[in-house]
């Protein structure tokens, strides 16, 4: 096996901020985007895609606030193949201490037909625009669009011109996630050895998963050559979603034997940075993920967990240690003191300060009071609830009271609490989370549709909190809501509520546009 400290480096390029944060419903606010690109830079990542900045004045101000913040990696907007484009995802990028430009044409025939460009007059718009984008910055990256299914003659034309006119990383993407381990392999070969000056530039590899192979799919291109993976945390993204940070960088390290290569990750961080993705992004980890899944190391069946107490390693291929899971779920009840609830949250990476610990602490109580035992998973959703609901929500759940029975309807009694004002109403629906929301409703109209209600059990038992998420769109400005609670209903109506407030902030921010801007009350 090669000595570890001479085997190449693998980059990291997480897009889980652009590439992520585009599958719809997956939208992170301003703050929440800051974080995970701060948690991205810690963990040491080397280049994080910060967003599409021509795509909205929201997006601009976020790459160019991550640009501001970051301290290590590298930042790069994404831009389409247009001067406009480029010159903005410059003005955004600059402020980092290493930025990047990456632009993007479609190549393939399908995607050609679109701007209805020849291959000449396509080629000739690659030229300029790599130029432009290379006279702007030193670090440019290039990608043929539906690489994998562009004619190869044409794909390796269009990498030379990119290379010639100064692109210093060419992307491969599988855009629609066709392409097989051993095509992409292939075709990162074919590169390497048919485009002139391949070896002055770093091949990346950008898979989707449609087919489920976007992680195999990554892993060959790099043992063929690629040089740098794309990818996302939870394999967040459009469709089926792209290649998992997780799932690569975890590759490499237990599979050091057969793929000796290097990533700058603390995978130690992993755990913490999906579970915040998750939160954030209102998309669960499925239980069985690969790597951050909930039963990745549920050792559930006798003869494991036999196996597993003789020596770990019987069915462990790597220790939950690596990924930053603790070994113990140690369980806290309602005699643990301040000092231990920080010493635990501080395990599961929350660092918090006396403020924000003396209101944790509050709610802690409150929930052991309700819950014999407080479980990791019960924490986390504690705080994920915590960070839901910030003193800047204009509206609150006070009191909730439902009535249910085996006939229908059910009914609601709500007391908000909006902009520090008592609002009481009562609701009827089919089922008691149809009443609470009607009653929600009754209080603040809005015209906004429910897309996703989802209600997980956060642990084992009949007193188990429910997580619950919510999503909703209106005018094609989409928002989520996330809250936990032992009480469903509760956690529901709290979510629901969490993404109006979210709704609320999107349309003051539009509010210029001549829309409606504050909500009105019903009372
Ligand atoms: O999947 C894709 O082709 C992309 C490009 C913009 C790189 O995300
Ligand atoms: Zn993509």
């Amino acid at each position: 096996m090669t000595d570890k400290t001479e085997q190449d480096r693998v980059l990291i390029f997480d897009t889980t901020l652009r590439d992520g944060e585009q599958s719809p419903g997956a939208t992170m606010t301003h703050a929440e985007k800051l974080e995970i690109a701060a948690l991205l830079d810690e963990m040491g990542v080397d280049i994080i895609e910060a967003g599409f900045p021509i795509a909205s004045e929201g997006d601009f101000e976020a790459v160019k606030a991550i640009a501001q913040q970051s301290q290590n990696a590298v930042i790069c907007g994404l831009a389409r193949a247009q001067l406009p484009d480029i010159d903005r995802c410059w003005e955004a990028v600059r402020h980092a201490k290493r930025p990047r430009i990456h632009t993007f044409i479609g190549t393939s025939p399908l995607h050609r037909a679109i701007p209805n460009l020849s291959q000449d007059e396509m080629a000739e718009r690659i030229h300029q625009t790599v130029t432009h984008a290379r006279n702007l910055c030193d670090n440019v990256q290039w990608s043929p669009m539906d690489a994998t299914r562009t004619e190869h003659d044409y794909l390796c034309r269009v990498v030379e011109i990119a290379i010639k006119a100064g692109a210093t990383t060419i992307n491969i993407p599988d855009t629609v996630g066709y392409t097989a381990p051993r095509e992409s392999a292939d075709l990162i070969r074919m590169l390497k050895e048919r485009v002139p000056g391949a070896d002055d530039i770093v091949f990346a590899t950008h898979c989707h998963n449609d087919l489920g192979m976007a992680t195999a799919n990554a892993l060959a291109a790099v043992e063929a050559g690629a040089r740098q993976i794309e990818c996302t945390i939870n394999g967040l993204g459009e469709r089926a979603g792209n290649t998992a940070l997780e799932e690569v960088v975890m590759a490499l390290k237990v599979r050091n034997d057969i793929m000796p290569f290097q990533t700058g990750v603390d995978t130690t961080k992993i755990i913490h940075i999906s579970r915040r993705v998750a939160a954030v992004s209102g998309f669960p980890v499925q239980f069985n993920k690969a790597i951050v899944g909930k039963n990745a190391f549920a050792h559930e069946s006798g003869i494991h967990q036999d196996g597993m107490l003789k020596n770990a390693e019987t069915f462990e291929i790597m220790r939950p240690s690596d990924i930053g899971l603790k070994e113990t779920n140690l369980v806290m009840g309602k005699h643990s003191g301040r000092a231990a609830l920080r010493a635990k949250l501080k395990d599961l990476g929350y660092d918090l300060a006396d403020n924000q610990l003396k209101d944790v602490f509050v709610r802690f109580k409150a929930l052991a009071d309700r819950k014999k035992e407080v479980y990791d998973d019960d924490l986390i959703a504690l705080m994920r609830d915590t960070a839901s609901d910030p003193d800047g929500d204009r509206i609150r759940v006070k009191f909730l009271r439902v009535i249910c029975g085996t006939e229908a309807p059910q009914s609601a009694d709500l007391t908000l609490t909006i902009d520090g004002e008592d609002h009481q109403v009562t609701a009827t629906g089919d089922g008691p989370v149809d009443a609470a929301f009607n009653a929600v409703k009754k209080l603040v109209p809005h015209n906004a549709r429910l897309q996703l209600y989802q209600v997980h059990a956060v642990t084992e038992g009949t007193d188990a909190q429910a997580t619950v998420s919510v999503r909703m769109e209106e005018e094609g400005r989409i928002v989520t809501g996330q809250s936990a609670d032992t009480d469903t209903v509760v956690a529901s109506a709290k979510a629901y509520v969490h993404a109006l407030n979210r709704l609320l902030v999107r349309r003051e921010k539009a509010g210029t546009d001549g829309k409606e801007v504050s909500y009105k009350v019903v009372s």
